[in-house]
């Protein structure tokens, strides 16, 4: 049956956790997968989490199936997060799927089913699964100029030259903050352009938003994807709660619609779902709805995650400065937002760093600022000057 299986594809993230894990020097130092790490170099289960899991334990009343579109009170939450507390969500469809990479995969098929012609413009670099995923549903993709490597700065012009392009078979897939992985994140006056070329062109603009809340906060963070949720009439949205959470394994995201067939779209929506995995998994999504209904958890979660973000401002600023003070020009470290930025690396520097130094980065150079404690700042910051010499 399984003879004429090509051998798989390498996940260029996961393959560095694999590495890591199995690197036994006690020195090894992780900048891969996308998770925060304390000063300990654990990744906490948040406070609010713990306490939402232990009233969970105490009071559920039943482990019976939900329905499709999974936990209601979960995706009224998301769209108030997502869209604003106080946003009309009457166009827009949202369904909790199993994380954001459900999501993703969800919204790739229903695209597929209503177009197949389709094609899907990804950042250039963007997070290592979206192509792979749209292309599993048999969704053409294409990249749009983003990242300058060298300075870490927008392409600017040929981006929108780029999206200026685009037409009504075309899905303009951005990052909602965070830019994974280069952390660069368009300006508000982007957002604004992108909605008014929608508007004019007919594309799909398609939102992808892991990160709400590690950038500038949480409103802030969300206010450039407001623009087009404000002026498009159709747009796609997936939803993560695995980092600002801290509930990667518990995999509880969301995929969201707005058009004006809310109808239609829910049925297909839910007829992918259950010809794939039928429901998401509740767990995760109860603790985000108990969280956001209890005034207590609520302020203590959004206080840890302030927390978070700030810490990982800091190791931006001191990494920054470590490399300068190195003669490796880093300020692009600073205006960045969230978890990662790239070091402008090359392959064999970034196999040195492993080799030599036990310090794992994904290739293309991405580093998790959030896996990287301050004691650690100026060995890092050692070792990338010493294989950035040629
Ligand atoms: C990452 O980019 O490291 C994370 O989002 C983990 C993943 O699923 O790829």
């Amino acid at each position: 049956m399984f003879q004429n299986l090509s051998p798989a594809a390498v996940d260029s993230i996961l393959s560095v956790a694999e590495a890591f894990r199995a690197d036994g020097r006690t020195h090894k130092l992780d900048l891969g997968v996308g998770v925060y790490r304390d000063a300990a170099g654990n990744t906490p289960v948040m406070a609010a989490v713990r306490e939402a899991e232990q009233q969970l334990a105490a009071h559920q009343p039943s482990k019976s199936y939900v329905g499709l579109a999974g936990n209601l009170r979960f995706n009224r939450c998301v769209e108030q997060l997502v869209l604003g507390q106080e946003a009309d969500a009457s166009a827009w469809v949202t369904i909790q799927t199993p994380g954001a990479s459900g999501a993703l995969r969800l919204v790739a098929d229903l695209i597929a089913a209503s177009r197949r012609h389709a094609k899907v413009w990804i950042s250039d670099p963007s997070y290592v699964n979206h192509a792979p995923i749209m292309q599993a549903a048999g969704l053409a993709v294409e990249r749009y100029p983003y990242l300058d490597v060298a300075t870490g700065t927008l392409r600017r012009e040929a981006f929108l030259e780029a999206v200026a392009g685009l037409g009504q078979d075309d899905v303009l897939l951005l990052h909602g903050c965070c830019h994974n992985p280069s952390g660069l994140d368009l300006t508000l006056a982007d957002w604004q352009a992108i909605a008014t070329m929608a508007q004019a062109q007919g594309f799909l603009p398609f939102v992808d938003m892991a990160y709400q809340g590690f950038g500038d906060g949480l409103e802030q963070d969300a206010a450039g994807l407001r623009v087009l949720a404000a002026a498009c009439p159709e747009m796609l949205l997936v939803y993560s709660c695995s980092k600002h959470f801290g509930l990667y394994r518990e995999r509880t995201g969301a995929a969201m619609v707005k058009s004006a067939q809310p109808a239609l779209v829910r049925g297909k929506l839910f007829e992918l779902a259950r010809r794939s995995y039928t429901m998401p998994p509740d767990h995760g999504a109860e603790i985000v709805a108990m969280i956001m209904a209890s005034d207590d958890l609520r302020a203590n979660w959004q206080a840890e995650l302030e927390a978070m973000r700030l810490r990982m401002l800091a190791s931006r600023d001191k990494l920054a400065t470590a490399l300068a003070q190195r003669g490796l020009a880093a300020d692009y470290l600073r205006q960045h937002k969230g978890m990662f930025s790239m070091l402008p690396l090359s392959d064999a520097a970034i196999a040195r760093l492993r080799d030599e130094f036990a310090i794992y980065l994904v290739a293309g150079g991405r580093i998790n600022l959030a896996g990287l404690d301050e004691s650690r700042i100026d060995e890092l910051a050692d070792a990338v000057a010493q294989v950035s010499q040629v």
